[in-house]
């Protein structure tokens, strides 16, 4: 009975995020610390792992959507076999976050196993701001890697993570390059993690303040999102919708239902958890045991979720 893992507030993992791999080409300004590059794990899961520990999640919460992230998940070695897996597990909204610098070559496998909608993070309209925010990036790939998107039929989402000192001017003409082309704009409040809290105060930009720049333009109205979505959404009438992930401003955990499973096996119940829980403990069990072992860790995952959304946000 999959409602066993609701926690008090009802909340239950029905939304699962895989990294299939922590590996990425790129080594963005708010992700990665100067000088460092994210590497796969020495121990990352086989296509097989995947298939067997995603099969006991299945059985066991009846997922609705799994979405594949990264690092950079376009690089996991087995990618085209993956996908193929997963189309086979007939969960309704498959999708994808990636940085686009491959996605051309893989937009028609992933319209075919059922994926419909695709992130892509893209922080500047500008190559140079481009290349420095991801430290060596050509938007000029990631720009390809979006129109072949868009032309294989799926729905498109961009983020951008706006910061003072680097793309807080492109707020607008990005807005308008992705309502031009029907794509929902995520501007993304920088969130505090790692190496992040020695530059936060310097490049933080705000909801408040995004929606005042977009204020001078156009007319907006907030819509009602979904209780489970990240962003805020709001719209532009006649023209399209925008969001806003303000991670910092106002924390969404109240109608979170995600589980993380990272490219070495771990279960998070949160974002901002540290505890985590080894999924491999199942492999190669017989189903029954394997449900009872992933029973035990669900419900520790479960306990580990934030309530920052209801109790008050701990950055205030
Ligand atoms: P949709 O399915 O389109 O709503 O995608 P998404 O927003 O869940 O996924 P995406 O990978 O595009 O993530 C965008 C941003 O959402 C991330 O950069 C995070 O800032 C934020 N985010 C994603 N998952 C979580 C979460 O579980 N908790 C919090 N606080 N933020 C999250
Ligand atoms: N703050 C805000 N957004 C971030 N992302 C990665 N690190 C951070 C951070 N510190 C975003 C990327 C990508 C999304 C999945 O996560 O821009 O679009
Ligand atoms: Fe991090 Fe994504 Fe940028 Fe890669 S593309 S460095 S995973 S934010």
């Amino acid at each position: 009975n999959p409602s066993e893992y609701g926690d008090i507030y009802g909340r239950q993992f029905k939304a699962l995020r895989i990294s299939l791999t922590q590996s990425c080409n790129f080594s963005c300004v708010y992700c990665v610390p100067d000088g460092m590059t994210l590497k796969r794990l020495p121990n990352e899961l086989s296509t097989e792992e995947f298939t067997e520990i995603l099969t006991a999640l299945h059985r066991q919460l009846r997922l609705e959507k799994i979405r594949i992230t990264g690092g950079e998940p376009l690089l996991y070695k087995y990618f085209d076999r993956f996908v193929e897996i997963l189309g086979g597990f007939g969960i309704p909204d498959l999708s994808l976050t990636s940085n686009g610098t491959r996605i051309a070559e893989k937009a028609e496998l992933l319209y075919k196993n059922g994926f419909r909608r695709i992130n892509l993070s893209m922080d500047s309209l500008k190559p140079d701001v481009f290349r420095s925010m991801s430290r060596g990036g050509d938007s000029r790939k990631t720009m390809h890697g979006l129109e072949t998107c868009l032309s294989v039929g799926f729905k498109l989402k961009v983020n951008m993570v706006p910061m003072r000192t680097l793309n807080r001017d492109e707020i607008i003409t990005m807005l308008d390059f992705c309502l031009s082309r029907g794509i929902e704009l995520r501007y993304i409040e920088l969130m505090r993690m790692g190496h992040v809290g020695n530059i936060f105060e310097q490049e933080y930009v705000s909801k408040d303040y995004i929606l005042g720049e977009i204020g001078r333009v156009y007319n907006y109205r907030r819509l009602h999102a979904d209780a489970d979505s990240t962003a805020e959404l709001y719209e532009i009438p006649g023209a399209g919708r925008f969001g806003i992930i303000a991670n910092e401003t106002s924390p969404f955990c109240k109608g979170c239902n995600r589980l993380r499973l990272t490219s070495d096996g771990r279960l998070y119940g949160c974002i901002s958890a540290v505890k985590n829980f080894d999924a491999r403990e199942i492999l190669g069990l017989p189903e029954a045991d394997a449900d009872k072992v992933l029973r035990r860790l669900l419900a520790g995952a479960m306990q580990t979720k934030q309530t920052y959304g209801f109790i008050g946000s701990p950055y205030k």
